[in-house]
């Protein structure tokens, strides 16, 4: 496949820690940006304009298969092409196995799977007509190590500290990401996943200080961290690559 002139990515997710931080990322490589996100992205989307990026900012529910069809027609309309799909969209949820309410549990799945599912399903046919594409998806070691311990807390914390349907979402985010990168290998289509331990963001702002110290590099993740692993996962240089669930997490948990 000869590498086109200029790659389109599609970021959901984009107004958020990681999202913005993976669009900059890319835009930094020359890529042309699709930025969703149900918060619209159009702050970053100007400042990477400004910068000399090419950039498109929707808003787009992931929840929503109509919204994430009519982001991928404005994105196509656009740009004519969509070489990258980074799935970063995604909520955070708390709550021990034995009193989460089974809405709480829904709304975790239709946004944190779900979402992802439809936003691969969404880009699939495009890519498969190019013969090219990478679709990079965010697990979370929290979707392989049963919950983080946190050796401190009492029983009665055990509420605030569960993150059972979190960590299920994440855990079938690297499922999806196994079966699609043997479904779409044969068609130049690499399907992987990072799965960062915590990062420094607003989803983690009440993480207890406890937590860093587990860490062996000592100190939280930089969303840049996982950037820089998403940007060779969407690059040329990782064509070899697929159904890979690469650990962004500073040594807290290995498999
Ligand atoms: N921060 C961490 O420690 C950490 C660790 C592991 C994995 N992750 C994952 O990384 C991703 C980004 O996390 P973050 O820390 O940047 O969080 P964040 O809250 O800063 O960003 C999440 C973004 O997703 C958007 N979003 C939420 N629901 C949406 C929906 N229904 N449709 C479209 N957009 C929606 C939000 O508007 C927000 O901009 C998430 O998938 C999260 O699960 C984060």
């Amino acid at each position: 496949m000869s590498k086109p002139a200029t790659r389109v990515a599609v970021v959901t997710g984009a107004t958020g820690s990681i999202g913005s931080a993976v669009c900059r990322a890319l835009a930094a490589e020359g890529v042309a940006l699709v930025m969703a996100d149900a918060r619209l992205p159009q702050a970053l989307a100007t400042e990477l304009e400004n910068g000399g990026a090419a950039t498109l900012a929707v808003a787009c529910d992931v929840r929503l298969r109509s919204e994430i069809n009519a982001m991928v027609d404005q994105a196509l309309t656009r740009f004519g092409r969509i070489d990258i799909l980074v799935n970063v969209a995604g909520v955070v949820s708390t709550g021990s196995a034995e009193t989460l309410i089974e809405a709480e549990w829904d709304r975790v799945l239709d946004i944190n799977l779900s979402g992802t599912f439809r936003c691969c399903q969404a880009v699939i046919p495009t890519m498969r007509a190019q013969g090219h594409g990478r679709i990079v998806n965010i697990g979370s070691v929290l979707g392989k190590n049963g919950g983080n311990a946190r050796p401190w807390i009492d029983r009665g914390e055990q509420d605030k500290a569960g993150n059972v349907a979190y960590g299920v979402t994440k855990a079938g985010v690297h499922t999806l990401t196994l079966y699609l990168a043997r479904e779409l290998a044969a068609d130049g289509i690499t399907v992987n996943a990072v799965a960062p331990g915590p990062i420094a963001s607003d989803m983690t702002s009440t993480f207890p200080e406890q937590l860093r110290a587990l860490i062996p590099v000592g100190r939280m993740g930089r969303a840049e961290d996982v950037a820089d692993a998403i940007v060779f996962l969407c690059s040329l240089k990782s064509s070899f690559i697929t159904g890979e669930i690469l650990d962004v997490n500073g040594g807290l948990f290995g498999d």
